[in-house]
Parts: structure tokens; C-alpha cells; sequence
């Protein structure tokens, strides 16, 4: 099993969208996939159409409380189950600050679930706090969804930092394994311009041992695509709500790339 988190603590990147499409996506090809729902604004479950109820357990109620990612999780599409979240998950940050090992609970919950997923990917809030912390914790790989406009680069630094000091103290299998240009606008000089840049700090990398170092650029862009931004108020993914349009037709081929992935040694060394 591939077990990726989607981060960036900018907010309005492409994060949900990429999280929900992407899975959705590998899910149409066959694949079992869950979907961590790890934000509080809870924009990855409602996505894909799972309203959560008061009394329902989400979550929160896997971080703070027994309960398991089993007793929580729900099909969304088929080969698609979510781990919905719920807006208290906003608290759980500050409710687990006394707990020891809190960045853990989540790997552990992980580890004592028997289902079978071929991926589980975690959508992460816009922040670096213990949510993040749980899900980097958890995975082996890190895909980050920049948005090519001039301040893309700007926080990187402080990304990998981040992805740096859980991979030394936490979780020594993390890599980042990807990075997804979304919001594309094909053609524009700035999308060029930083693409370029993402394209050569990669490729220095290549040189380092770092967390980064077999890091690809995705060929895929997500070009803008006003079908993705429709989506989410339908409940269900691109691939569901509008199976011809562009936003659908990036994200099967994100989707490809992906599968690809999984037989290069570069990524074979971080599963
Ligand atoms: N390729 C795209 N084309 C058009 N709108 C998009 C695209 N990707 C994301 N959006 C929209 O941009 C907003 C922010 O995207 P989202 O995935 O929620 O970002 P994040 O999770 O990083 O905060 C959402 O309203 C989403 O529907
Ligand atoms: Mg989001």
C-alpha cells in the first residue's frame, strides 16, 4: 500500500481538489483507495457527498477518543472510502496538547486497521500543527500541489523544513515523491516561469540526500478548469460530475503518472 499525504500549508492551492479527484481517479482504474479526511473544514468529505451528521463519529473521534478508522470510514464511490472529518477536529489540536506521543495516534491507528487499501492519501489542513504532524507521521510519500503564480516557491523552504525534521525524528521513510501544478494557465509566462523553477530546484536536489531528492514534477498539469470548482457543491468527484471535461481528463492522467511511479526504484525506496 502507498500511503501519501497531500500538503501545503498555504490554503487555496489545490489540496482538496487534487485529494478527492486523484483518489477518485486511481479508484475508476480499480484501485482500493481511502481518503483521510485530516482538515477540519472537513472540504474533502463533503466533496464527496458525506453531510456529517452531529452524532456521527469522524475523525476527531479516531484522534482524541477508541474509536477506530473502521468504525468511521465510508464508501463514497466504488473502490472510494472516506474517513470523514468534522469542524471539532479543530480542537483536537489543542485537546492532545498534554498527550504524549499525540503525532502518533494516527500511524497507530493506521497500523491496527485490517482493511486493505492499494492507497491511502491524507488531505492536510493549511497549517504545520499535530494534525500535519499526524499524518507525516503516517505516510511515506508527500505530493505538494503548487499553484504557479509568484509567490509559489515562498513557504517551500519551510515545507521541506518541516518534511525534513519529522523524516529525522518520526518517520525516517518520508519522501517527497511529487509535486502537481494546479490551477494551470497554459500558455501565461508566469506558469512557465514557475514551473521552471520548481523543474530546476528538483533537479539540484537530485544531487542531495534529502527527504527531496527523488522528487518529480508531475508532467501532468491541472489545468483551471471551472468543472472542478462546480464539483464540490454536487457531492461528488470530477470524474462523477463531469466525466468529458478537462478537470476530469487531467486528474486520469495525474492518475496514470501515479500508478507509474509505483515501479521506479526511486519510489520503490520510499514504500
Ligand atoms: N484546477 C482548478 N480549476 C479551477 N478551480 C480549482 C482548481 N483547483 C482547485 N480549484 C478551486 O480552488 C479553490 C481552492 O482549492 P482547494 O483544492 O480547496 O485548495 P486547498 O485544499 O489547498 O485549500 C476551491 O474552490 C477549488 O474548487
Ligand atoms: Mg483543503
Amino acid at each position: 500500500m502507498r500511503r501519501i499525504a497531500i500538503l501545503n500549508q498555504k490554503g487555496g492551492v489545490g489540496k482538496t481538489t487534487t485529494a478527492v479527484n486523484l483518489s477518485a481517479a486511481l479508484a475508476a482504474t480499480g484501485q482500493r483507495v481511502q481518503l483521510i479526511d485530516l482538515d477540519p473544514q472537513a472540504h474533502a468529505t463533503l466533496h464527496l457527498g458525506i453531510e456529517p451528521m452531529p452524532d456521527d463519529l469522524s475523525l476527531y473521534d479516531v484522534l482524541t477518543a477508541s474509536a477506530s478508522l473502521a468504525e468511521v470510514r465510508r464508501p463514497a464511490e466504488a473502490n472510494l472510502w472516506v474517513v470523514p472529518s468534522h469542524i471539532n477536529l479543530a480542537a483536537a489540536e489543542m485537546e492532545l496538547a498534554g498527550v504524549v506521543g499525540r503525532e502518533l495516534i494516527l500511524s497507530d491507528k493506521l497500523s491496527a486497521d485490517q482493511e486493505t487499501f492499494d492507497y491511502t492519501f491524507v488531505d492536510c489542513p493549511p497549517s504545520l500543527g499535530v494534525l500535519t504532524l499526524n499524518a507525516l507521521a503516517t505516510v511515506d510519500e508527500v505530493f505538494i500541489p503548487l499553484q504557479p503564480h509568484f509567490l509559489a516557491l515562498h513557504g517551500l523552504g519551510k515545507l521541506l523544513d518541516t518534511i525534513h525534521l519529522v523524516a529525522r525524528r518520526l518517520n525516517p521513510r518520508l519522501r517527497l515523491s511529487g509535486v502537481v501544478l494546479c490551477m494551470y494557465e497554459a500558455g501565461t509566462r508566469l506558469a512557465v516561469e514557475v514551473t521552471n523553477d520548481v523543474l530546476a530546484f528538483l533537479a539540484q536536489a537530485r544531487e542531495g540526500r534529502t527527504p527531496w531528492a527523488g522528487a518529480q514534477a508531475f508532467q501532468t498539469r491541472i489545468r483551471r478548469n471551472i468543472r472542478l470548482a462546480e464539483a464540490p457543491s454536487f457531492g461528488q468527484s470530477i470524474l462523477r460530475y463531469a466525466p468529458e471535461s478537462h478537470g476530469a481528463e487531467d486528474y486520469r492522467a495525474l492518475a496514470g503518472e501515479v500508478r507509474a511511479q509505483s515501479s521506479q526504484p526511486a519510489i520503490a525506496r520510499a514504500s
